[in-house]
């Protein structure tokens, strides 16, 4: 019998399961698999319930009922997706949780960066229109360079740089097909609508991503990463993470600072956050908040003293156990989310002995399906695969990363209908 019992809300093949469950079996918690259903089914498997996390209010009441006779510890969402109904249910609860609103608020790039921009967060200039507008005339209402992104999507899926107005104007236009194709806000099934989207100043700087944890309202940073690549456009693909950052002591406190400022500011206080910001010589600005750890399969970089793992210390915070001064070990590591080279159906890809022989690279996992459609950025928001490695410094890691990823052949053959580029209709 277990002396903990939490409610982890995720989908049914998320890649965060299993460390949540490993975590979990190491604790004697016992995890239950809340998973996102449109139509919940009647019947789930034993461990597991089924609810719609679109249907906030249904759900939650869902989640009371079973927690009747199944007393919970916590709730947590192992994604952006079970936020705002990890809030409620909490809530309703008695729960520590996070206000359903600030849940919400880290979900809305327009919200968030409303509320940061007046709490005196260090933010780019930033307005809200909608793809129904005259876009001759937002052209020549915003600043350039200016980034374009949608208020709710991830990945960096539809984040788009312009450099004057012709390029703005296009790139909305894209943005337009990107929503109209994701269906989001959409509930009146029409093909095309209005879509609100973001326009912010195009922040110059290198990226770093933190990942930490709120308690009562403070931060503690697990880790700190650096991103190696330069992230300037027109698309934003992720590539490497690498912690510990090489950045100076005193510009790793600043960075820590904001971004605990910005999750008071947004109205988070409890559990983990994951926020990336952008450095220059102006100091750190806020990109975004998320009330959530990492996401894909990265948090597998971070591995902490006695073998805890990032789900361990997330899952020991969240039940009260002792988690506070764990420290990080002391290897630097770091991950390469392996980019989509080109739209196309993935055929085979080859050299994954020879990446995984790299010195220092631990694994190296391809999670794109074979004889699947592959979609690049602007429109996609995944990617081919996982590079993981480990080494003396943070340098050294970097470089393992490349070589493996040199290693890689990826056979990709081209579709018939090619869902890319502004003359698509
Ligand atoms: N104002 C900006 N200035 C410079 N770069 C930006 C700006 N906004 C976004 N970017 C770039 O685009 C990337 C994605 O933007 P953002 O984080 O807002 O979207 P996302 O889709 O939520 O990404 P994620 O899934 O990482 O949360 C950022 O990591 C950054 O590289
Ligand atoms: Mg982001």
């Amino acid at each position: 019998m277990s002396t903990h019992r939490v409610l982890l809300l995720t989908t049914a093949h998320s890649y965060r399961n299993e460390p949540f469950q490993r975590a979990a079996g190491r604790l004697d918690i016992e995890v239950i698999l809340g998973i996102d259903a449109v139509q919940p089914p009647v019947r789930v498997q034993p461990g597991r319930l089924a609810l719609d996390f679109n249907r906030v209010g249904a759900a939650a009441s869902a989640i009371v009922e079973f927690a009747h006779t199944h007393s919970l510890d916590a709730i947590l969402a192992a994604d952006d997706s079970g936020v705002v109904l990890a809030a409620e249910a909490a809530g309703r609860l008695g729960l520590v949780h996070n206000s359903p609103q600030a849940a919400q608020a880290a979900r809305d790039k327009y919200v968030m960066r409303s509320l940061m921009a007046a709490a005196g967060v260090p933010c780019p200039w930033f307005r809200t229109f909608s793809t129904a507008d005259d876009l001759e005339s937002v052209a020549a209402s915003v600043p350039y360079p200016c980034v374009v992104k949608p208020l709710n999507l991830n990945a960096s899926r539809g984040v788009m740089r312009a450099d004057g107005r012709c390029e703005l104007v296009a790139a909305i236009q894209r943005l337009a097909r990107i929503l109209d194709a994701a269906g989001v806000d959409d509930d009146t099934g029409s093909a095309h609508r209005a879509h609100p989207f973001l326009v912010e100043a195009f922040i110059p700087g290198i990226e770093v991503a933190l990942e930490g944890i709120l308690d009562d309202g403070e931060l503690t940073v697990l880790a700190l990463f650096d991103k190696p690549d330069p992230l300037d456009g027109p698309f934003f693909e992720e590539t490497i993470y690498v912690t510990p950052s090489r950045l100076p002591d005193d510009v790793q406190a600043a960075i820590a600072a904001s971004a605990g400022q910005a999750a008071r500011a947004i109205g988070l206080r409890t559990g983990p956050i994951h926020a990336e910001l952008r450095v220059n010589e102006n100091g750190p600005w806020l990109l975004e908040v998320a009330g959530r750890s990492i996401g894909g399969l990265c948090g597998q970089t971070l591995r902490f003293e006695m073998d805890m793992s990032l789900e361990e210390l997330i899952l020991r915070q969240a039940c009260g156990l002792p988690w506070r001064g764990v420290r990080r070990n002391a290897q630097a590591t770091g991950v390469m989310m392996i980019p989509i080279p080109e739209a196309g159906i993935l055929r085979e890809v080859e050299g994954l002995d020879a990446a995984a022989a790299v010195p220092g690279v631990e694994n190296v996992e391809i999670t794109a399906a074979r004889h699947h459609t592959l979609l690049p950025l602007p429109e996609g928001d995944s990617y081919l695969g996982f590079i993981f490695a480990r080494g003396e410094t943070p340098a050294a890691v970097e470089r393992a990363l490349r070589a493996a990823h040199k290693q890689l052949r990826f056979h990709i053959v081209p579709e018939f209908i090619i869902m890319q580029g502004p003359a698509a209709s």
